[in-house]
This record gives structure tokens, sequence and C-alpha cells, in this order.
């Protein structure tokens, strides 16, 4: 769709100041940001204090809503602050033509012609979409995700952009939470890699390079410990939790020179995040020297109001500034209020300063003080967005990004003889699998299952029935399509065709918009009438090949239980559909590993892997008094870091170089891996270390490096990691980061689960 803008045009005759600037700019574009300071320092002292807090502004003004209370209408105010310098940046304007549109009218009317700072939401992609980033993240494989999102920044960055509001680097262990499809799991070693090799895919070296763009780190912090999984609620975590397992992405967002971060909507211990000075203050520029700008979330210094943690939006904006915000996405908090707050407090002026010179150093970095126009370029743009090489990534994500669940018997891959009977809502749907977070991707635009199959069976090998529906649900955002909660009309003839079938493959899951912002569950079994259906298909062809396509872990206890093989698909982008094919054809082996545990049931939530020993761990059977539920084991239904192939892996040989290290030593540990089956495969070697006991209680286990091998049938590899004393090390109570002498174990293996142990001791 192609935005239409109603901009009158104004003629205001301005001086060109940046225009003396611009030749030498060029020969900067590997400069350090104290080469830009003596420019970004001349500027500020030209602005006027309205003009520097129009830089602090950003509101929304493109096709899209990604938040509340946006008027679609390109308002006469709005574009009077626009023009008048009085916006820094905007959010979800798309498309070359529409972004040079609106820069010209920046730079032709506004005063100081400081470029405007293009800014959207490309979470999983622009128009080629990725699998969800919780998908991608169960590949393990931290070059494709640099690749997918080096691609979303090339489409993006040819269509006007400059700077993504990702990735979003919060850990969670609730699946109840929708946003969990955003985030890269539950682990804080395997969400910092994963963060730091988004950035880079974003970023690249240098951020002139219009194949590259901003990211943001978000949402800092502790998003993803919203009570009872519910979006937007209140966070309640100790400081052990925060900064052991929340913290670490992000102070490694901060280490890879994330260009920007983004606070959160929740408040943490009491203090909104927006206002939060412990973290903005004092972890993130004091203690990190993090220099890049911090922008709100939506709408989140207004909302302060509402978390009831100060009266007014007045109040709101200078709590937001002096804690270390600065940028206000659409709260009008700054624009409407600091300048009678500077009047009142002059010293407020050096926190705006502050900020504004952070929003400059961005525009500098990006070259837009050079060309203004330079990301937004139609050919650029036409000949990158969806090239063959960005689709066939599309489909390579989807393929790594997919976890074989279970595949009792070898049921799995399917000859290509078979009838296949294809059944499920979610089976010739063609958007569930290009999820939440869509960016410029039409509705309807992934490859269905049903074309897979077609493709990679021949289409008189392949039947369909939908057996239940998908309807059409309302909210005040915009229509989503939903699974029908009543209407038992198909079941007939899709038992009836699964009658008639060698093997039934069941599409099943959630449709797009059942996860994401906003899309919290209490219940996270298959929705609507699916799993009834999924009984009564089962009771007639036990040959049930479940492909799972959501985005977040279910609970799906009897679906374990019972059905023979089950593959988690996600909500795979673009490609999904091809890429479920070939692998249930057989055309490629599945190596995602889970990187959130899926619950047995949702009383069991937080479930995850790193979890503590507790006081009362359980010694045996029939106890009553120890860390339990009464009804419900404690162990989750598939745990973290699992993952099954078409052939299958021993583990051997788990060798340690030596049984005592120094803080100085680095410990070699080794283990020998071996294909036992008869398909090439890759599998994720994952070590473990656990410390014993430390003066913070520590987790029983914990992620501290993984390697991909692949092997042909038969053969074998070592797989050597080295362990040092960061691997060993945690924040203590007084937010140090430490390391403890004392015992540790040293875990190696495919699933967390499921590994080989050994014991060593640090010395002091
Ligand atoms: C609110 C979301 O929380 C945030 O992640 C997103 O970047 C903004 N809306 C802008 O769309």
């Amino acid at each position: 769709m192609k935005t239409t803008i109603g901009i009158t045009f104004f003629c205001v005759l301005c001086f060109s100041f940046f225009s003396s600037c611009s030749p030498n700019e060029k020969e900067n574009s590997n400069a350090s940001d104290s080469q830009f300071t003596l420019k970004i320092d001349s500027i500020v002292s030209l602005m006027t204090l309205k003009e520097k807090i129009g830089q602090l502004n950003q509101y929304s003004i493109g096709q899209e809503m990604t938040g509340p209370n946006q008027t679609n209408e390109y308002s006469k105010k709005r574009y009077n602050q626009l023009i008048n310098g009085q916006v820094g940046s905007v959010l979800n304007l798309t498309g070359a033509e529409n972004t040079i549109l609106v820069q010209k009218q920046v730079m032709e009317n506004s005063r100081l012609k400081i470029p405007l700072l293009f800014a959207y939401d490309v979470i999983h992609g622009y128009k080629t979409i990725f699998p969800i980033p919780l998908a991608e993240s169960c590949s393990w494989d931290l070059l494709l995700m640099e690749s997918t999102a080096r691609a979303a920044a090339q489409e993006a960055a040819a269509s006007g952009l400059h700077w993504t509001f990702a990735p979003m680097v919060d850990v969670s262990r609730d699946p109840r939470w929708g946003r969990v499809m955003e985030g890269a799991g539950e682990d804080p070693y395997l969400g910092a890699q994963i963060a730091a090799a988004r950035i880079r895919g974003f970023q690249g070296d240098n951020l002139k390079d219009t194949l590259t763009i901003a990211a943001c780190a978000k949402h800092f912090a502790g998003y993803g410990f919203v009570e009872s999984g519910k979006d937007y609620n209140t966070v309640n975590i100790g400081q052990n939790t925060l900064m052991n397992v929340v913290i670490p992405p992000f102070e490694m967002a901060a280490k890879t020179n994330v260009a920007t971060f983004m606070n959160a909507f929740n408040d943490l211990d009491g203090i909104p995040a927006t206002a939060n000075q412990f973290l903005l203050n004092e972890l993130l520029s004091k203690t990190w020297n993090y220099k890049g700008a911090v922008v709100s979330d939506w709408g989140s210094i207004r909302e302060m109001v509402n978390h009831r943690y100060t009266p007014n939006l007045k109040n709101a904006a200078k709590q937001a500034i002096l804690s270390g915000t600065d940028i206000d996405m659409e709260s009008q908090a700054y624009i409407n209020w600091l300048e009678q707050i500077a009047d009142e407090e002059p010293s407020i002026i050096k926190n705006i300063d502050k900020a504004v010179k952070k929003v400059l150093l961005l525009k500098y970095k990006l070259g837009l003080f050079d060309d203004p126009y330079k990301y937004s370029n139609e050919n650029r743009e036409k000949n990158t967005v969806e090239s063959p090489a960005i689709q066939a990534l599309a489909k390579q994500a989807a393929l790594k990004s997919m976890v074989l669940l279970k595949n009792e018997n070898s049921l799995l891959p399917i000859p290509l003889n078979k009838k296949i009977g294809l059944i499920g809502p979610l089976a010739d749907d063609s958007d569930a699998p290009i999820g939440n977070w869509r960016a410029r991707a039409n509705a309807n635009s992934a490859i269905s299952l049903l074309d897979g199959l077609n493709q990679a069976f021949g289409a008189s090998n392949v039947a369909f029935e939908q057996g239940c529906k998908l309807s059409i649900g309302e909210n005040n955002f915009h229509e989503e399509l939903k699974i029908n909660e009543s209407d038992t009309s198909g079941f007939m003839d899709a038992i009836d065709l699964a009658k008639r079938c060698d093997i039934v493959v069941m599409a099943l899951g959630e449709t797009a918009y059942m996860s994401g912002e906003g899309r919290s569950r209490s219940k996270i079994g298959l929705p609507g009438l699916q799993l009834k259906l999924l009984k009564e298909v089962f009771k007639v062809n036990k040959n049930v090949v479940l492909v799972l396509m959501n985005g977040r872990p279910l609970t799906i206890p009897w679906e374990a239980q019972n059905i023979p093989a089950i593959l988690e698909a996600w909500h795979g982008g673009s490609k999904a559909g091809a890429a479920i094919a070939d692998i249930l054809v057989g055309n490629y082996n599945p190596s995602g590993k889970l990187t959130m545990s899926f619950p047995k049931n949702v009383g069991q939530i937080p479930i995850y892997y790193n979890k503590k020993n507790t006081g009362r761990p359980s010694s045996g059977p029939n106890q009553v008094f120890y860390t339990h539920h009464t009804d419900v084991d404690n162990e989750p239904l598939y745990h973290f870091g699992y993952g099954l192939s078409y052939t299958t892996f021993k583990y051997s040989k788990l060798r340690i170089s030596k049984k005592e290290l120094r803080l100085s030593d680095t410990l070699s540990v080794s283990i020998e891996i071996t294909n036992t089956g008869k398909y090439k495969g890759k599998e994720v070697v994952q070590l473990y270390i656990t410390d014993e006991f430390a003066s913070v209680t520590p987790p029983l286990l914990a992620l501290k490096d993984f390697v991909s091998v692949e092997l042909n049938p038969g053969e074998k590899a070592e797989v050597t990691f080295d362990v040092s004393r960061e691997h060993l090390s945690f924040y203590n109570q007084q937010n140090k980061w430490i390391t403890e002498p004392g015992s540790f174990e040293v875990s190696v293996g495919g699933s967390s689960n499921d590994c080989l142990k050994t014991n060593f001791t640090l010395l002091n």
C-alpha cells in the first residue's frame, strides 16, 4: 500500500548551515564518535530551546498503527511541528518515495535543516519475512541470525529507513506473554549471543553504509517478567534475577555498540523503566559508559501517570529526561512541557542538551548530514526488496528454525509415494506463518503448507480438508484471524480424509495475531476446536504428523503422549510452507533445539531449565514437604536445548584438561560425538556449568557455550570448549561481577536434560 500524505507545501526560507559541513563529512565514514563532537556542539549552540526539544520528539506518521491513540490523520499541528524543527524522528513511515517527500519538507522548510530519522519495527524482516525471532533462536545459528538481520536491514534501508526498533532482547520464562515470539527465549547467555549477532546484522561495521540501519536493544528492562505473563503488567523481580538473567543481553548489546536503547512500559520493583535512575543513569550510562540515545516506548512517558508514579504529564516529562530517556515516542510530553520546565528549572537544560547531542550523533553516524536522502533510493528499493537472494535466505532460516519434537518409529521423513491427507485450519493459511510483526509484508503472502506439500509430493498425492475453520475476530485495532471455537461442520470431511490416506499431516496452532504485543493468553493449549479435531482424526488414523505453527511454547501434553510425530514449525516466515514440506519429505534434516521450555500445564509457569535448587529439592518418590506441585511433576514437557534429528548422535569421552585450575587458567573441555543414525545431520552441542555453591544461590545449570557440528552417518568428531574465569562468574549482591573459587560441574550434551558430566575445582 502506498502512503498518501496530506502535506500542504509551505515555503519557508531558511539559511543553510549544514551545506558547509557536507563535503568534510564524506571523509568521516569511519570516524569515531568524538570526531563529531565539535560539529555537534556548534549545531547545538545555534539551536533554540524549542528546536532542541524538537529533536527529542518522535511520533508516528505512517501507514501503520503500532500503538494506541494514534490518529491516522497527518494533522496540521504535527506538520507544523515537522517543518519548524520540532520533530527529530518519526516512526511507521516507509518507502523511498514517502520518506523523500517528508524529508524534503524538513530540509526545505525547517530553519536548521536537521534531517529527520525514519524508524520502524523491522523485527523479523521488512517485506520478506523471516521466522519469528523465537523460532530463529532455535537454530542456535548466530551467523544465520546475523544474515537475516542484515537482509532485513537491506530491504528497510533501501526503503528509506534509518532505524529499527529491534532486536528485542528480553529474556522471558513465561510463554503466556505474547511477546516471547519476539525474543530469543529463556536463557541469558544465548540471549546475549543472539543480541550481538542481530545487532551486527542490522548495523554492520559502519552505520553510514546504506545497506545497514541503526538497531535498538529493547525493552530496558524487565519487560519479559510481567506478572502472570500479562502484557504491560507490573514486574517484581529481585536484584539477583535482574542482574544475572535480564541484564546480560542488554549489557552485550551495549558492548556491541548498539546505536540505541528503548526502555520499557513496565515498572520494575515500583519504579517505571522509563524513569528508572538505576537502569538508565547508573547501569547504562555510568557503568557501561553507553553513549547512544534512549528512546521511550510508545507513550511510556505518559503512562507513568497511569502507573501513579507521577501526578501529571509535566512531571512525567521531567522524571523521564532526568533519568536519561532521551527521545519521547508518542507521549508528546517533551514537546508540550520541557520548555516550561526549563524556564522554571534552568538546570534541566543540560539534560536536554545531552539528549539532543545523542540524537544528532546518531544522525551524523548514519551519514544523514552528508545526504539526508541517501537511504531512500527507489532503484535500490526495487532491486533489493524481495530479491531472490533474500527470499532464499528466508527459506534457509525457516528450515533451520524448526524443531522436531517427536518422531516415533521414524514416521518422518515421509516417503514420496505416500498419500497425504493434510488437515487443519492453518494448512492452507498463508497468513499465520508471517506472524505478528510483519512490517511491510502483505497479509496472506507466505507459502502455505498446502502449497509446499503440493510442490514436494505432487498435488495428486495431497488432499486437503480444513477440519475446523478460521474466523475473523475484531478488536479496536484491526480485524484478526482467529481459530473458530464452535463450528464443527468440517469435522466429518476431515475424518473421512484421514480414513482414506496413508499419513495425516495436521497443521494446527495459533494464527498470526494470537501472539505478539497485547496478545497474552492465560491458556496456551491448542486454541479452539483443534485438539478435539486432532483426537477425532487420531481415532481413525494413527499415522499422524502434527505440524505446529505458533508464536510461543504451547501446553500439548495429550499431543506429546499420543501423536507419533510432532514438528514445531513456529510462524516460519514467507517461505514457511516450502520449508516444512522439505523437512517432512526429508530434503532437510531438522536441527533446531528449543530455546524455551514447553510446560506441561499453565500451573508450571514460570518453568525454565536454569532454576535454583531451593532449600527443599526432591530426594526421592512419595515426598510431601518439597518444592513441587502435587498434581504434576517438576519437569517440563520439552526441555530447553531439546530437539531431535532424523539421525541420532552419541556423546562419549567427556574429558577436561585439568581437575584444578587457577583464576587465570583456561580449562579445555572436550567430548566425542558420533552420528549413529542413517542420515547426515547437524547437532548443537551444548556446554553447561554448575557452581556447586556460591554467595548468591546459583542456578542448577547455566549454558556457557555451544557449537554446531555436521556429521555423516558413522562419522565422529571431537568438540573442544575453552572454559575460563568469565564462564564461572556472576553478579553478586553489590552488582559486582565476581568469580568465587570452589567446585564446579561441567555438563556437555545435546539438551539441557541430557548431558555427560564431570567436575573440577577453581583454586584461590
Ligand atoms: C510498542 C512496542 O512495545 C515497541 O516494541 C515498539 O517498538 C513500539 N510500540 C513502536 O511500534
